[in-house]
């Protein structure tokens, strides 16, 4: 799976078009993917403003490394090791997507075109795939269902 140089531009130019708000953007996040599975929530044991931070953080470095993922691959799968351990099932990863574009539409409106949510699921897949080997190489007994 690789993406395209035009794939890359349309998610980052698109991300700098949200990022000046990523508080809110991470409440609204974390608002819809409560909706789409209530269960969730007793997941996340911190506050949920540093919780949207870290993961504004991580998706703005992921975004602009976009162009040389090989730097951050070593990051992203440790973040999948301690996601495991977090007790994140493939499941979850699913309705993670459907909630972050459903986030990206509400903040992008109109500009987030057929192509450009097209390109963030890529970039997604792309994420929770290389989130998901890692966790299940540490853990080969670890069956994600
Ligand atoms: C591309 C996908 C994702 C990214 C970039 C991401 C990012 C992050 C980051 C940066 C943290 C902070 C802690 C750490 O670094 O280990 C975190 C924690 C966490 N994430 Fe994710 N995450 C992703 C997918 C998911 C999915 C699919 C779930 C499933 C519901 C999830 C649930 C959690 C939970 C439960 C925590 C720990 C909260 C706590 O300790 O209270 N994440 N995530």
């Amino acid at each position: 799976m690789a993406l395209t140089e035009r794939q890359i531009m349309l998610v980052q130019t698109s991300f700098d078009q949200i990022k000046a708000s990523p508080e809110a953007v991470a409440a609204l996040f974390y608002q819809r993917l409560f909706e789409l599975n209530p269960h969730l929530r007793l997941m996340f044991k911190g506050d949920m403003k540093e919780q949207g931070q870290k993961l504004m953080t991580m998706l703005k470095v992921a975004v602009t490394s976009l162009t040389r993922l090989d730097t951050i691959v070593g990051a992203v799968q440790g973040l999948g090791r301690r996601h495991a351990g977090y007790g994140v099932s493939a499941a979850d990863y699913d309705t993670v997507a459907a909630a972050l574009l459903w986030t990206l539409e509400q903040g992008l409106g109109p500009t987030f075109t057929a192509e450009v949510k097209a390109a963030w699921a890529e970039v997604y897949t792309l994420l929770a795939t290389v989130m998901q080997q890692a966790a299940a190489e540490a853990n080969p007994a670890l069956v994600l269902v």
